[in-house]
């Protein structure tokens, strides 16, 4: 099957990206979120990095407005459904990924490909609601998605061959990797990542180091190149805690138990760097430890 349009439902730091990057590689782009705000800030934010792009001299000006005349954006969901591949990279929670498939699915072309971007929902359950769990699949990028080179591909238990390697082409066309996942709780990176910074959270709140020394251990100690905590307000702090919560009834495991300063934070509203605030204050000059 070609793939010639994307739709991508949701644009937060996830759609924005795949927007970005859908459009360089030539798709036509329908992009939508309920909020018109978050449409605005995503076509302003794409500007800005092929900006940025251009002056590095990774893409040239024509490139850069050619793809950005390729993003639509829209709040009306059913636009969407024309598109030969929609991702819906919403916010993770399952029943908002699950009542924009139930709006989409009266709407959506005989051939169009279903895929989540989710962190970790199953994705054999999210594609046993729709009318093609066969043409449904996981498509999971990595933040921030023009920079990074890993797309998980996960198969749900009814995916079929021809869907699979219809998104193989197009994370090749993208000129990034594919790694195949099976479809258990959180796939491969986040059944991973995501208990090293719930751990790296309990660290903080047992007392055993501060914020600044956690995230300097590991930078320095273990050569990463974020501290997990600072890798924790990058990605979402309700991202982090929705996928804790998914590994934690999933596997019904103790030792994915979410911490509970991680839900304190996400209570307080304090989500990371999208609200300006984290295990980092972002309001100023530099970032400034909240602990
Ligand atoms: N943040 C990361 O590092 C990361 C990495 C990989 C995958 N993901 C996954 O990508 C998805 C999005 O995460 P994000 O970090 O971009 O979140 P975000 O909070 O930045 O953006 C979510 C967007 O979804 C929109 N939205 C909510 N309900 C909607 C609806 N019914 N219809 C259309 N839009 C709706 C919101 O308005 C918001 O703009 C999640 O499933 C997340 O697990 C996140």
């Amino acid at each position: 099957m070609t793939v010639n349009s994307i739709g991508v439902v949701g644009a937060g730091q996830m759609g924005n990206g795949i927007a970005h990057v859908m459009a360089l590689a030539g798709y036509d782009v329908v992009l939508n979120d309920i909020s018109k705000d978050a449409l605005d800030r995503a076509t302003d934010l794409i500007g800005r990095n092929m900006d940025r792009q251009v002056s590095r001299e990774k893409i040239t000006q024509d490139e850069r407005d050619q793809a950005m005349g390729r993003i639509v954006t829209t709040q009306d969901l059913p636009h969407v459904a024309g598109t030969d591949l929609i991702i819906e990279a919403a916010t993770e929670q399952e029943t908002i990924k699950q009542k924009i498939f139930d709006s989409l699915l009266p709407h959506l072309a005989e051939h169009t490909i279903l895929t989540s971007n989710t962190s970790s929902i199953s994705i054999t359950r999210l594609a046993s609601r729709t009318d093609r769990p066969e043409k449904f699949m996981g498509f999971h990028f990595m933040n921030p998605v023009p920079v990074m080179q890993l797309v998980e591909l996960i198969r749900g238990i009814a995916t079929d061959k021809q869907t699979y390697e219809t998104c193989l082409g197009v994370v090749e066309k993208l000129g990034k990797t594919a790694a195949s996942a099976e479809d258990f709780p959180a796939f491969i990176v986040n059944r991973i990542l995501m208990p090293m910074i719930n751990e790296a959270v309990y660290t903080l709140y047992e007392g055993v180091g501060n914020v600044n020394s956690i995230d300097q251990s590991m930078k320095l100690g273990a050569n990463h190149p974020m501290g997990p905590l600072e890798l924790a307000d990058f990605i979402g702090l309700d991202t982090c805690l929705a996928i804790m919560n998914v590994l934690h009834d999933g596997l019904a495991d103790t030792k994915y138990r979410p911490c509970p300063l991680l839900t304190k934070y996400v209570e307080a509203g304090w989500l990371g760097r999208k609200t300006q605030r984290g295990f980092y204050d972002y309001r100023g000059d530099v970032p400034v430890p909240t602990r």
